[in-house]
């Protein structure tokens, strides 16, 4: 009897295990949700590529993406580098403007729309539609299988501060965070670009934005054709 009662209990915990492997695989389907986190993995710190390598290799790339999907490795490390956190401080990978992180990283995939929340290095989901046809205006960008959208919240900012000065803020901590997608997508063998071409309209309302929150630019992800 005690036996079969440790057997079954076995048999449950690794069902349970198993079930949710299965269900954090990027490849696999997104059933969660508006609130759970999907965690990422943990990034790594060191590459065999160095830093004056990836610089040589840095382009924008417009020829197209594959249809090949990335890893949850591969996009984990690419948010990482965009707005990861690096130091026991909580302070991030980009630099921000009185650190007031005023822009954050969405992701936009065929499993759905996501926000990077750094401090736990994982994606809350925003939308469970596929945005990505909807957010470039240029073919290039809607063929890629990752989309990332830098979005700005200018009411993190003082009150005291002038509008322009704002934007130029947002702006400056846009192109950080974007040159750091640019040299770990050339670390990582990926091709992406930086785009301004975006409709706004679009990926405020795809992305459920509220009214502070401004789209800044995007960054489609993925292997070059
Ligand atoms: C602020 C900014 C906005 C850009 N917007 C677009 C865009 O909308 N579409 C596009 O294809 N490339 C865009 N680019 C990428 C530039 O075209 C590209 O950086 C330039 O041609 C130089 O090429 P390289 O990045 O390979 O060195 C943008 C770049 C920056 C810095």
């Amino acid at each position: 009897m005690k036996k079969n009662y440790w057997k079954i209990m076995l048999l449950s915990f690794a069902t349970g295990v198993g079930l949710s492997i299965m269900s954090c695989g990027f490849a696999g389907e997104v059933s969660k949700s508006k609130q759970e986190q999907w965690k990422l993995p943990a990034p790594k710190k060191k590459s065999r590529v160095s830093l004056e390598q990836a610089l040589n290799l840095r382009r924008s790339s417009k020829g197209g993406f594959s249809e090949k999907q990335l890893k949850e490795q591969q996009l984990g490390q690419i948010l990482w580098a965009a707005r990861g956190v690096n130091r026991p401080d909580g302070k991030l990978t980009s630099p921000s403007a009185m650190a007031r992180y005023s822009v954050s990283v969405y992701v936009a995939t065929s499993k759905g729309s996501f926000l990077y929340v750094s401090e736990n290095h994982a994606l809350l989901s925003v939308s469970d539609k596929d945005t990505r046809k909807g957010i470039g205006t240029q073919d290039y960008v809607k063929s890629a299988p990752v989309i990332l959208v830098f979005v700005a919240d200018l009411s993190k900012l003082p009150e005291t501060i002038a509008m322009n000065r704002k934007i130029s803020f947002v702006s400056a901590e846009a192109g950080a965070i974007a040159e750091n997608v640019y040299l770990q997508c050339a670390a990582l063998k990926l091709g992406t670009s930086l785009v301004g071409s975006i409709d706004k309209g679009f990926v405020k309302e795809a992305f459920n934005l509220g009214k502070d929150e401004e789209p800044l630019f995007g960054m489609p992800v993925g292997y070059v054709k």
